[in-house]
């Protein structure tokens, strides 16, 4: 595990969906370190966890409406990502709750997966059109 950096070319241009992506950056890290201080006990890592989980979905869900708002034709694929996403973090989240090992850091991994993947390429791509759309 490593602690996340933000780059320059995880923004999209639209200025709610960066804030919320730094936010998630800030979150990822805030896990990682509780992970790694020496009284990271359970609970503090289940809230870490439990944090993630609601606000990224808040996220997804901010996302689909601006697509929804904008007509964007990739919505439907785009959406049956964030599903994807969701239902992998909401199971590692359950994970932890019945305490499997390693759970925590396995959240910790699809956010770098959504970091490396999803935003430079799906996020990026509806921000390209959605800005497009606003200047017309
Ligand atoms: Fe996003
Ligand atoms: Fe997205």
């Amino acid at each position: 595990m490593e602690p996340f950096f933000w780059k320059e070319s995880y923004n999209t241009g639209i200025k709610q969906i960066d804030r919320d992506h730094r936010n998630i950056v800030e979150m990822a890290n805030a896990l990682y370190n509780t992970i790694h201080s020496d009284n990271g006990g359970r609970s503090a890592i289940l809230q870490n966890c439990q944090k993630i989980v609601d606000f990224t979905e808040e996220h997804f869900s901010r996302e689909e409406k601006y697509m929804e708002a904008s007509d964007f034709p990739g919505m439907e694929e785009h959406k049956i990502e964030h599903d994807r996403l969701k239902e992998e973090a909401r199971k590692l989240l359950l994970r932890f709750e019945l305490d499997t090992p390693g759970s925590a850091t396995g959240l910790y991994y699809v956010l770098r997966e959504m970091f490396i993947e999803h935003i430079p390429e799906s996020d990026k791509v509806f921000g390209e059109y959605y800005l497009s759309k606003a200047k017309k």
